[in-house]
């Protein structure tokens, strides 16, 4: 049964797309899996393994110590180039460092410090647990009042909410441009304003936009953000986080872990913490190299397609899904867990009531990859650079069989380690 869209559709789709080149610049060590989790662990670029057997064999087997007077700067520079081509911002607004977690804490104690006579710090109520969770403790350990602001599963954050929220009180919001589940894309300009017109800070979560969606911080006037570079940035499994610090505040902002690689004159080794007035405060330590370094070759593939293309492919590629799934996964129980694709990154979510067996079923049984997010979704990453138009519509058709067929309903309840 192939109600609704012909795969003709998908196909003529992909031959027009100018961004179809590059999957082949991806591993793809089995062609008959669909990968639809880029947006979890983005695909490994054919050209990192070279770059990465260089770093180890020549940089470290040969140079050994040496080759840090080259590597140190790394961070700086690969900062650089997310920060002109991923996040529309200045050079020296960006560095690598850390995790996305880790640098989220850095951050929001930065502007707690700056902020001495407020005591509330808002967040959105559905946001990502690990920003929940830091933001808790931040409230917890300063005595801060927390305000978990309410956000639709499915629509993500209530601007009223946000708005009525806000008073002189508010020092801080935490939130996600786009939301890890439902992929809700909030608009960062009005936000910004918002909360600056308060008194507050907004600091970013641009985990799920980074590479998907063209993120605008200068043009919108952001002061602060963080995100992850193994998503749509495809740097690998834990590569570094990135943080954007705008110019004006770096001198004027501490973070809280005083390393010695945000120190002024690093090696003169002095006696006390006197931090650099610039992007490199944010620093604390010694760059995990290797992981690092793999985050350059992937970048290359970014530059080259562009933001405005591959955004232009995500949507095309949300709204087949979007299609595909009307047509053929509302009758068998799914229903949208997200907003049009205009309004959301590059994923979208679907509901359904055994949807962690389906997400299972669907990777054991039909080679297909995605995941399950609580509660009851199957998330579906579409990663304009490797996902093809003919890849939606035969993960949507092997999951429309498959759940007609019934058999998944036999897989575990249980959750995974990891899902
Ligand atoms: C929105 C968001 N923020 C933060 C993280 C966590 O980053 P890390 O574990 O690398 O600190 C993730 C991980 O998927 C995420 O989706």
């Amino acid at each position: 049964m192939v109600s609704g869209i012909p795969r003709t559709v998908a196909e003529e789709l992909d031959a027009a797309d100018p961004l179809a080149a590059f999957r082949d610049r991806f591993v793809s060590a089995d062609p008959e899996l669909i990968y639809l989790d880029g947006n979890s662990l983005g695909r490994l670029p054919t050209a990192t393994p070279a770059v990465l057997r260089n770093v180890v064999e020549d940089g470290w087997g040969a140079g050994l110590v040496r080759s840090w007077q080259g590597w140190i700067d790394w961070g700086a520079q690969l900062g650089d180039r997310i920060a002109a081509h991923v996040l529309g911002a200045a050079p020296g607004e960006v560095v690598i460092s850390d995790s996305t977690s880790v640098n989220l804490y850095k951050l929001a104690v930065a502007a707690l410090d700056a902020a001495p006579g407020r005591g509330t710090v808002l967040m959105d109520a559905e946001d990502f647990p690990t920003n929940r969770y830091i933001v808790q403790g931040l409230a917890e350990q300063r005595g801060l009042r927390l305000v978990r602001l309410p956000s639709d599963l499915d629509g993500g954050l209530d601007l009223d909410a946000l708005r009525s929220a806000l008073d002189d009180d508010v020092a801080l919001v935490v939130l996600s441009l786009v939301s890890y589940r439902s992929g809700a894309l909030l608009d960062m300009a009005q936000v910004n304003d918002l909360v600056h017109a308060a008194g507050a800070r907004v600091l970013w979560d641009v985990s799920h936009a980074a590479g998907a969606v063209p993120v605008d911080l200068a043009g919108t006037g952001a002061e602060l953000a963080v995100g992850c570079t193994y998503k749509y940035l495809n740097g690998g499994p834990g590569s570094p986080a990135f943080l954007y610090v705008r110019r004006d505040l770096q001198s004027r902002l501490r973070q809280p872990v005083w390393g010695w690689f945000g120190q002024r004159e690093q090696f003169e080794m002095g006696p006390d913490y006197d931090p650099v007035p610039t992007i490199e405060r944010f620093l604390v330590s010694t760059p995990p190299l290797v992981s690092l370094a793999a985050i350059d070759p992937a970048l290359d593939l970014v530059e080259e397609a562009g933001l405005a293309r591959i955004r232009a492919k995500g949507l095309r590629l949300g709204r087949l899904a979007d299609d595909l799934a009307d047509a053929w996964l509302a009758p068998l129980g799914f229903r949208p867990a997200s907003p049009a694709p205009e309004r959301r990154g590059s994923h979208l979510s679907l509901y359904h009531p055994d949807a962690w067996r389906v997400c299972q079923a669907l990777a054991a049984d039909a080679k297909v990859v995605c995941d399950y997010r609580v509660p009851d979704r199957l998330r579906i990453g579409l990663s304009p650079l490797t996902t093809r138009f003919t890849d939606v519509w035969d993960a949507l058709a092997r999951t429309r069989d498959l759940v007609a067929d019934g058999a998944y309903a036999s897989r575990p309840a249980g959750l995974t380690r990891v899902t």
